[in-house]
């Protein structure tokens, strides 16, 4: 790894408290620290611990966001959508202080029922209840059904409801 300590992480740049039990998804993409909290459905009204760093310094890209939340650790459908708008982040899993599970998210080769389309021509915008698929291109998605290529914006498509 890359670590040195003149990362965000040493003990004299700590931009964000750290946690006692839950997860820090750290090196999230400049910018996508609220799409991350969309994707985990945090929305603050269940009164959550959650702490959040946007555009703080970071060694492996230059700006970074981080997202710590109290007392959650991650399922796996939770970490394959968060590698669609956070590939390069790092899910740590923190128990009484310490990290005690580090994993880097992995592209998963499709994702179903997590998109939306936005064909709105595409049989699963239709009436018809179709699962959306769609298969994780290096640079995207594509749509199973219409083949519809989405490179940007994908945290738009996320069905939160
Ligand atoms: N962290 C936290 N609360 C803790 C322990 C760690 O918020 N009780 C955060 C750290 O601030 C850091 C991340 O979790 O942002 C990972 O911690 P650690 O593995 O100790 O840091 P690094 O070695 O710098 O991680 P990496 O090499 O992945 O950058
Ligand atoms: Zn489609």
């Amino acid at each position: 790894d890359d670590h040195d300590h003149h990362d965000d992480n040493g003990a004299h740049e700590l931009r964000v408290s750290k946690i006692q039990d839950g997860t820090v998804i750290d090196h999230v993409r400049g910018g996508q620290a609220l799409n991350v909290l969309a994707i985990l459905g945090i929305d603050g009204t269940d009164g959550e611990e959650v702490s959040v760093g946007m555009n703080v310094p970071s060694n492996r890209f230059a700006r970074k966001d981080i997202v710590k939340v109290e007392g959650r650790e991650l399922s796996q459908d939770e970490v394959d959508v968060l590698s669609l708008i956070a590939p390069d982040a790092t899910i740590n899993i923190v128990r009484d202080y310490e990290v005690v599970e580090k994993h880097r998210v992995e592209r998963p080769e499709y994702v179903e029922g997590v998109l939306s389309c936005p064909n709105a021509d595409c049989i699963t915008t239709g009436d018809e209840p179709v699962t959306s698929r769609f298969e994780v291109l290096p640079d995207g998605v594509r749509c199973t059904y219409c083949e519809t290529i989405i490179r940007e914006e994908i945290a738009a498509l996320i069905d939160t409801a």
